[in-house]
């Protein structure tokens, strides 16, 4: 772990209409009381404003799951960074495997939009992570890498990486504690290459983390916290989690 305070960021994907997103972010801020850790939600963009009002007054800050990388114009659908800024976010994910993958974004897009969250004063969370067919082949170093290099802008704004290995995503199959270990040194050193200081850079990870394997993960050098994806819709799983960090 970095000596920054962890992060604890719960991607809540496609998932609740407001009530239910209402009633999950009370619960999580209740389960939040630790100052060991920084506590972030993600719900989906028309959730946004109820779980605002919901946070209002918790530590709990709030995150966009994406963003387009224009500040404005033509583009039907989607959410620019300012937008997520002025509901009151102070993060975004981007390049999740979810859009890299299901969506067919590249990495040219990803850096884009880090760009466009610096403009709008959000912290971009980055996310990179190799295929099963890619780590099979022992090319899962390089995919990430090469994902790091092509996403995250030279110097400019904070950051965060997350390395989720896009076979552990929802799959109840994690990283061992040495993989994990291995690639954040790797990734360690491609932010020192890209002339980011690593304690002010946190690698977060994540892919099928539940309160059983936290604490271990949460121990691994260089992990620097958590990104969670289904446990993070169970209050109470979500709850251990942060307190796995404390
Ligand atoms: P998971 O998702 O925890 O359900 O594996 C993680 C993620 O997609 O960020």
């Amino acid at each position: 772990m970095t000596d920054a305070k962890p992060l604890i960021a719960g991607n809540w994907k496609m998932n609740g209409l407001r009530a239910e997103a209402v009633a999950l972010a009370e619960a999580t801020a209740a389960a939040a009381a630790s100052d060991a850790c920084e506590v972030a939600v993600f719900p989906p963009f028309t959730a946004l404003d109820a779980v605002a009002g919901a946070l209002a007054g918790s530590p709990v800050a709030l995150g966009g799951q994406d963003c387009h990388e224009a500040e404005a114009g033509a583009h039907t659908s989607c959410i620019s960074a300012a937008m997520l800024a002025d509901l009151g976010c102070r993060y975004v994910i981007l390049g999740h495997s979810e859009r890299r993958h299901g969506r067919r974004e590249t990495s040219e897009t990803v850096r884009d939009k880090a760009r466009a969250a610096f403009r709008a004063g959000l912290t971009p969370i980055v996310c990179v992570g190799e295929t099963r067919a890619q780590r099979i082949r022992g090319l899962g170093d390089e995919a990430v890498v090469d994902q790091v290099f092509g996403s995250v802008p030279h110097a400019e704004g904070p950051i965060m990486l997350a390395y989720e290995p896009v076979w552990a995503i929802g799959t109840g199959k994690t990283a061992t504690v040495e993989e994990i270990a291995g690639m954040h040194d790797i990734l360690g050193g491609v932010l020192e290459a890209l002339e980011r200081d690593c304690e002010g850079s946190p690698i977060l990870y994540g892919g099928s983390v539940t309160p059983d394997n936290a604490a271990e993960i949460l121990a691994v050098e260089g992990v620097g916290g958590l990104l969670v994806g289904g446990a993070s819709l169970d209050a109470q799983a979500f709850g251990e989690i942060i307190r796995a960090a404390g």
